[in-house]
C-alpha cells in the first residue's frame, strides 16, 4: 500500500519535471531583455558534480547525501528573481519547524566569473542561515548545470559595460532526496507553504528512517 501510493505521488511529479524540461527555454528568467546572446551553458547530460562552498571547501555531488537539498541556481547580481526565490527557498526551510535541519538549501551560482567564494559567503548571509553558496571553475559550473539541466545566457543590457552583464537563467527550485535522486521541481512563483508541504509528505513517506530506501 506505501508503495502504491508511493507511485501516486510520484506520478504527477514526473509530469511536472518533463513539463519543466520542455518549458525550459520560454520560461528562462529575464528571456525578453535578451542582446548579445551568449551561451554560458546548456545540455542534457547527467553525471556527478564538483565544486566549491562559499567557506572555500571542495564537495562533490555525493558530499550531501544523507539529507534533502533544496538546490536553486542563479547569480548574486540577479536584480530581481534569484533574491525573492531564495527568499521563498529560506522560509519553506524554516516552514518545517525543527525538521527543517534536514533539509540543506543550496545556491548554485551560474556566474563564477563575479561569484567567488567570498562574494558568496557575503550574499548567502542574506538568507537562510545554513545556506551553502556553491561556486568553482567555469567547467565546473558548466557541469553542475548540466546534470540539473538548468539553462543560462549571459547577454548585456544596452549601454552597459564589460562587467555589467546579465544572467538570463532557468529559475527552477529543485528538491532532492536523502539518496540523491531528483524528487520535485516547483515552477517559478511557488509559495514557501507548498514548497515545505511536499517535503513533509516526502518526509512522511521516508518515514524519518531508512530514507535512502524509502523515497526511491
Ligand atoms: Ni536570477
Amino acid at each position: 500500500m506505501a508503495a502504491e501510493k508511493l507511485m501516486m505521488r510520484l506520478v504527477p511529479i514526473l509530469a511536472v519535471l518533463a513539463l519543466g524540461l520542455s518549458l525550459a527555454a520560454p520560461t528562462l528568467a529575464h528571456e525578453t531583455k535578451l542582446k548579445n546572446q551568449e551561451t554560458v551553458s546548456l545540455g542534457n547530460n547527467r553525471g556527478p558534480f564538483e565544486l566549491v562552498t562559499h567557506r572555500g571547501q571542495a564537495v562533490t555531488n555525493e558530499s550531501f547525501l544523507g539529507k534533502f537539498m533544496l538546490v536553486y541556481f542563479g547569480y548574486t547580481h540577479c536584480p530581481d528573481v534569484c533574491p525573492l526565490d531564495l527568499q521563498t527557498v529560506s522560509e519553506a526551510v524554516d516552514m518545517l519547524g525543527g525538521d527543517g535541519d534536514q533539509v540543506r538549501p543550496l545556491f548554485v551560482t551560474v556566474d563564477p566569473k563575479r561569484d567567488t567564494v567570498p562574494v558568496l559567503a557575503d550574499y548567502v548571509k542574506n538568507f537562510h542561515p545554513r545556506m551553502i553558496g556553491l561556486t568553482g571553475s567555469a567547467g565546473q559550473i558548466a557541469s553542475a548545470t548540466r546534470v540539473y539541466r538548468i539553462r543560462a545566457r549571459k547577454y548585456f543590457p544596452p549601454d552597459a559595460e564589460d562587467d555589467q552583464y546579465l544572467i538570463g537563467h532557468s529559475a527552477a527550485i529543485v528538491l532532492v532526496g536523502p539518496d540523491g535522486a531528483g524528487l520535485s521541481l516547483y515552477p517559478q512563483g511557488i509559495t514557501a507553504e507548498d514548497i515545505a508541504k511536499d517535503i513533509r509528505r516526502f518526509m512522511i513517506v521516508s518515514g524519518g528512517k531508512n530514507t535512502r530506501k524509502g523515497i526511491r
